[in-house]
């Protein structure tokens, strides 16, 4: 996927307090950074950081940190938080791939939003919900692994409905039209989303868990 360069966009994610500039320093200590210990949940690619921001604001009791590999979608969101006073969020500059290097044990749910669904088959691996990816996160994940996935492709969503099923995750819910459920699933849209949705597409949704 295409995405708008912004010039000079590393210098400007630098400068917010928001953005972590050293995170291998934080392993097995992102505790100590949020000053508490509540549950953190990590959202890869999290793009102009919208749904995080929204998230945190909403759950104060949850730390929430955002990985995203490009700078400039993280110029938006850096902007979005240093209006804000939150204290329960974080992003990271960073290929989601090397997560081991920046975080221990310490993980409780992992978000994967609207990721790139990598549609040919030599650039699977590439995808958040190949098993490759399936093995790093069971390097972070604190005890319990947690896996909430949305998005609007459907080839992306069964590949990952296999990928986890495989891999002994267990679905709380699965959802083939998250904003016409009938089990009005709590949900807060992502910046894709909100386009997606006035475009009236359905939206994929799955909530996976496996039990330590
Ligand atoms: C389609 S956008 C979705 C953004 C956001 N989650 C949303 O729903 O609005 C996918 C994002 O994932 C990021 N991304 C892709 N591969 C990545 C990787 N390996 N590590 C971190 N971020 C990645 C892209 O730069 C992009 O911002």
């Amino acid at each position: 996927m295409e995405y708008n360069k912004i010039y000079n966009s590393l210098e400007k994610i630098n400068s917010s307090k928001y953005l972590i500039k050293n995170p291998k320093n934080y392993k097995n200590k992102w505790h100590d950074l949020f000053q508490n210990h509540n549950p953190i949940y990590l959202e890869l690619g999290t793009g102009r950081g919208d749904f995080l921001f929204n998230m945190a604001k909403k759950y104060p009791n949850i730390n929430f940190i955002g990985i995203e590999i490009n700078s400039s979608q993280l110029v938006r969101a850096t902007q979005i938080l240093e209006n804000s006073n939150l204290k329960n969020i974080y992003l990271i500059n960073m290929d989601a791939r090397d997560i081991t290097q920046i975080f221990g044990k310490e993980i409780d749910t992992i978000y994967l939003t609207f990721s790139e669904p990598w549609p040919k088959k030599r650039d699977e691996k590439n995808r958040f919900t190949h098993e490759s990816y399936l093995k790093i996160y069971d390097q972070i994940f604190k005890k319990d692994k947690h896996i909430v996935l949305k998005t609007d492709n459907a080839s992306l969503f069964a590949y990952s409905l296999e990928s986890l099923s495989n891999y002994w995750y267990v679905f709380n819910i699965v959802s083939l039209n998250l904003h016409n459920d009938e089990r009005n699933i709590s949900n807060i849209m992502t910046d894709f989303e909100k386009q997606y949705f006035k475009e009236k597409r359905p939206i994929y949704y799955l909530d996976a868990y496996f039990k330590n």
